[in-house]
């Protein structure tokens, strides 16, 4: 089928960006269609490390068309910034790679601004976003006060639509959060500037990818984030604003579902979350450490957009069940288990203990999910490096069985298994 679907299947952070790059080589189109640079995907190629928000992983890829989708939210500053750093890196950024769908939303200073009064105002019960504007930004799009990414081709009329919307956000800032406003003229001027350069890049998203379809092209729907952070169907409230779902991906892009192959769900070997909210297979102290890195490394367990440390734990099938659920997955990827190497045991939630009694759901209330205890399936571990790993044999039978553990307790077929941060470093099962 024309359009597969990679989709995290725990909290974001699951390694979705590499898969995507990896998988890129073989498509003409890669999509984002939700969240905006919040989401951070780090990709390793021949030793260079590639950090991106808001553009496509498929970019590294010359030949492959990428389209940030209707679904995004988009803040141009750091939109420009990053195809700055790309292009100085030798990588074509142009028009010709690069495509912003007209009908995306704009992020604004006043965004951010307010994301950060709003935090500030939740005080303990703060969400833990991003701060990069992202909940205000859908606020307003699903307020039908937004400002769409077509208004970048009408430099004046932007100016005046950013006046106007930080005049109107400096009220609420001023007199209900308590915070200083925004200078509006500096802003508008600031706007005009970036419509300039990236006017060139929009372009109709759902006439694009259906064009893209009839000519028989293969086209790629790039998650961020999370199942778990999904508005609907994650730990809410504390989740991000929008829908990193495959039906999202549908929505986000403009697409029905009939045109959708496979939806590839990642996980990583083991869980982490950043942010605030339950987590029922959260460990503390040295265990964590273990999980986590100590930040040498940059593809420790340490935020690629906040540097925030995450908070990690055992893998949760619960979790990967319930998106399974959601999703509709076909397949799975399951990244970092070169991380596990070297524990003895590796416990495996298999449910949870709620009031007494055991359940194999995921609850949607969040008193009940606080309450919930894992219970554990204790799974044998493995002492070998297994970054050298490149077919299933290559690995200790300990971790084969990991991953067949995996696979029948969630119905699924596991397509890559990555074993390192380097593109090399990956197991593929549909290669023969
Ligand atoms: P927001 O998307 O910035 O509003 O943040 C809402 C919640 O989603 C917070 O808990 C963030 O830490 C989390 N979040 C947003 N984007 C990502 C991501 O790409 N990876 C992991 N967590 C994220």
């Amino acid at each position: 089928m024309p359009l597969n679907i990679i989709i995290g299947t725990q909290w974001g952070d699951e390694g979705k960006g590499r898969i995507t790059d990896l998988l890129a080589e073989q498509v003409n189109v890669v999509a984002r269609y939700s969240g905006g640079d919040n989401a951070g995907h780090t990709l390793t190629i021949q030793g260079e490390i590639f950090k991106l928000h808001l553009i496509p992983s498929g970019i590294i890829h010359p030949g492959v068309l990428c389209l940030i989708g209707t679904g995004v939210v988009i803040n141009p500053k750091v939109l420009l910034h990053e195809m700055e750093g790309l292009r100085q890196r030798g990588i074509d950024v142009s028009p010709a790679r690069l495509k912003i769908c007209a009908n995306a939303h704009l992020i604004t200073p006043a965004h951010i601004a307010l994301d950060k009064a709003n935090e500030l105002g939740r005080g303990r019960e703060a969400i833990g976003t991003t701060l990069r504007g992202i909940g205000p930004a859908y606020t307003d799009k699903a307020n039908r006060s937004g400002l769409r990414a077509g208004l970048l081709a009408e430099p004046e009329a932007l100016a005046e639509a950013i006046y106007a919307h930080i005049e109107e956000k400096n009220r609420l800032l001023e007199r209900i959060y308590e915070q200083p406003g925004l200078d509006a003229a500096a802003a508008a001027a600031e706007y005009a500037a970036y419509a300039q350069q990236l006017a060139p890049y929009l372009t109709n998203g759902p006439i694009l990818l259906d064009e893209a379809l009839q000519q028989g092209q293969t086209i790629l729907a790039e998650g961020a984030q999370g199942t778990l952070l999904d508005i609907n169907h994650g730990t809410y409230p504390f989740v991000t604003s929008s829908s990193p779902t495959s039906s999202g991906a549908l929505v986000g892009l403009g697409v029905g579902p009939r045109v959708v192959g496979q939806v590839l769900g990642v996980a990583k070997a083991f869980t982490s979350r950043v942010g605030s909210g339950p987590f029922p297979s959260e460990l503390e102290g040295d265990e964590a450490v273990r999980l986590r890195g100590t930040g040498s490394n940059p593809w420790d367990e340490y935020g690629t957009t906040t540097g925030r440390p995450r908070r990690v734990g055992w893998l949760d099938l619960v979790i990967l069940n319930h998106a399974q659920r959601i999703n509709g997955l076909t397949e799975l990827a399951l990244t970092k288990l070169d991380i596990l190497s070297g524990l003895e045991q590796i416990p495996v939630c298999v449910g949870y203990e709620l009031d007494g009694e055991s359940i194999h759901y995921f609850p949607t209330d969040l008193q009940q999910l606080a309450r919930c205890r894992p219970i554990y399936q204790i799974l044998p571990g493995w002492s070998e490096d297994v970054t050298h790993a490149r077919t299933l044999d290559d690995l200790p039978e300990n971790a084969q069985q990991y991953i067949n553990f995996i696979s029948t307790q969630t119905g699924l077929p596991i397509r890559l298994v990555s074993v390192g941060p380097n593109r090399s470093q990956v197991i593929n099962f549909s290669e023969p």
